[in-house]
Order: C-alpha cells, then structure tokens, then sequence
C-alpha cells in the first residue's frame, strides 16, 4: 500500500504509555516521510473534526507522561454505522489513508467495524491496562497498573498488619483477572479472586483462617472488580465469619494514571514503530502486538474476541505462596 498520510488516535479507557505510542507512531512516520494527524478524543474527534497535523517536537517531552496528549473518549455515535460514514467523510477529506488506533477491545471493535465498512485500512496497537487482548504478550498500560496496585497493596499491608485485618482490595480489568492475579503474586497477598478461577468462599475462607492461625497477623485478597467486587465478598466474609475485621479499599482510577514504566515506555515504542513498518508491509486491519519478545501481527477480529487465558501456573503459584 502506498502509505502518505495517516492518522492517530486513543480511544476507551486512558493507559500509561500511549504518548510513548504517539510519539512513536509519529516520528516513525515521519521518518519514512509521510504526514501524521492527530485525531483528539478518540473516534469522537474523527466524527467532529477535530484533528490536527502532527510534527515531531508536537510529541517532545511527552513520554514520560501518563494519560493521553490526543484525549480520549468512549463514543456512543461511532458505534452507529452513521456515526462510521461521518467519520468515513472526514478520513476521505483530510486524505487519510490509514488509521492506527491505540485502545482496547472496544476501540478495536469500532476499528474493525470501520474498516469492513469503508476502504480505510486499520491498525490496531494493543493499549489497555487490563491486558486482555488476545495475540500480544502485554498491553500498553499494563505494567505501570500493576506496578501501582503492588504500591497500594503494600501500604495497605502496613496498617492491615497493626489492626489484625483482613482487606478485600478491589482492582480494574473489566472481565480479566490479570491485574488481581499478578499484583497479588507480587504483593505477597494471601488469594486473589478472579473471573477466570472460580473461587467458593469455603476455600476463601480456608485460605484466610490459614493466614491468621499462622500469625500473619493481616490477610489481603485481590478481587477483580467483575461480579460485584470487593463489597460483594467482604459482605459475605462478615456474615458467616463474624470474628474476622474486614476492611475493603476500592483503588478505582488511580490504577489508570502516573508516570510509565519503562517496561510500557519501551513496548509502546516498539509497537508504534512496527505499525509504520506493518503499514510498508501492506498490512491491512490487524492488531500488532509482541508475543515472547517478537513482533506479531493478529488479524483485528481475533484479538478481541476476548479469550486470552490466564495461565494456570501463575493461580497455582499464588496458591503454594500464600500459605
Ligand atoms: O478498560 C480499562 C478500564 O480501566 C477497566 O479496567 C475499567 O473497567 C474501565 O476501564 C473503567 O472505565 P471508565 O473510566 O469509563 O469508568
């Protein structure tokens, strides 16, 4: 394909490391001597118009930052095919001839709409902190939230332990359970519990008596925000186990900001380098992602389809370690 101009854009929940992505994405196109636009707030802004041109001192000085200098937004009207024709307009007008798409499973699931809609070519860069695209080792995001989280999870073991409590600590992720499974690996904490494990709350309870008979003087349990979260197990902790003191912390969005790690800084750059290198290729509508340290390609409509398994090692590691 013959690649001139292309346009940029973040979409759905914000991640640590998508400037490290725009900033690649666009000096790697720039480099190859073709235009970048920047498209603001998502498919929001390729509705409305709001985009700008892109240079490489517009992306200076951005990728140590968290959040995203493009916006981003949830668009309701892009999910219309409507909302894809406006959008279409003004891809045609601005001379755009292929879209990179920075964002989770939903913004992919526009991308791909748009694309079998209209002959724009769509590359998708996987940037959520839940990690739950199919096809790429990591997502975006990923590691600086879990690196959060540990951070949290330590401070709430400080006053756990001085109370003798037992804390539900709630984490993002949506239907995955990578964030809870892995930040509770490494924050020491005693279970995690998560949509892909089915956990009945004997064994919970197993796992906390446990704990306290030996003196840890604290239990923490990670839980994935799916199915009611941390409320819905401390509630249940409470009735049928009265002599335990149950706290519950809710991180919420703080998980989503801070500066990226360099883990994300890197990733982010890598991809956004191999979107440009795709696009020469020719590659239409596929996802590019790093899979045991290689760069891949991953037709669109498969990297959302939402089965990327947690590896059953990692629940049986915890479980060894918690006890
Ligand atoms: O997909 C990223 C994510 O942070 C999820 O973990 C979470 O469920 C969701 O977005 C929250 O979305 P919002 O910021 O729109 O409340």
């Amino acid at each position: 394909m013959n690649t001139k101009t292309i346009g940029v854009l973040t979409s759905g929940g914000d991640a640590p490391g998508m400037n490290a992505c725009i900033r690649a994405v666009t000096r790697a196109a720039i480099y190859e001597g073709w235009k970048v636009m920047g498209i603001y707030r998502g498919y929001e802004g390729l509705i409305s118009g709001d985009i700008k041109e892109l240079t490489t001192e517009s992306v200076s000085n951005t990728i140590q930052r968290g959040g995203t200098v493009l916006k981003t937004a949830r668009s309701d009207e892009f999910r219309t095919p409507e909302g894809r024709a406006k959008a279409y307009e003004n891809i045609k007008k601005l001379g755009i001839d292929a879209l990179i798409v920075i964002g989770g499973n939903g913004s992919f699931a526009g991308a791909q709409a748009l694309a079998s809609e209209h002959d724009i070519t769509v590359i998708g860069l996987p940037g959520t902190i839940d990690n739950d695209l199919y096809g790429t080792d990591s997502t975006i995001g990923y590691d600086t939230a879990l690196n959060t989280i540990v951070e949290c999870v330590d401070k709430i073991r400080d006053t756990a332990t001085s109370h003798n409590r037992i804390f539900f600590v709630e984490v993002m992720g949506r239907d995955a359970g990578f964030l809870a499974q892995n930040s509770a690996i490494a924050a020491g904490a005693e279970a995690a519990i998560i949509p892909e494990d089915n956990t009945d709350i004997d064994q919970l309870a197993t796992f906390i008596g446990r704990g306290i008979r030996k003196s840890k003087n604290s239990s923490i349990v990670l839980v994935s925000e799916k199915d009611g979260g941390a409320m819905h197990y401390a509630e249940r902790v409470r009735k049928e186990y009265p002599q335990y003191d149950v706290r519950v912390s809710i991180l919420g969005h703080l998980q989503r900001g801070g500066t990226p790690t360099a883990h994300d800084r890197i990733l982010a750059s890598r991809l956004g380098v191999a979107s440009i290198d795709a696009l020469k290729e020719g590659q239409r509508n596929i996802m590019v992602g790093i899979k045991n340290d290689e760069i891949v390609y991953v037709p669109i409509s498969r990297s959302i389809k939402m089965d990327k398994p947690i590896d059953k090692e990692l629940i049986n590691v915890l479980t060894i370690l918690s006890i």
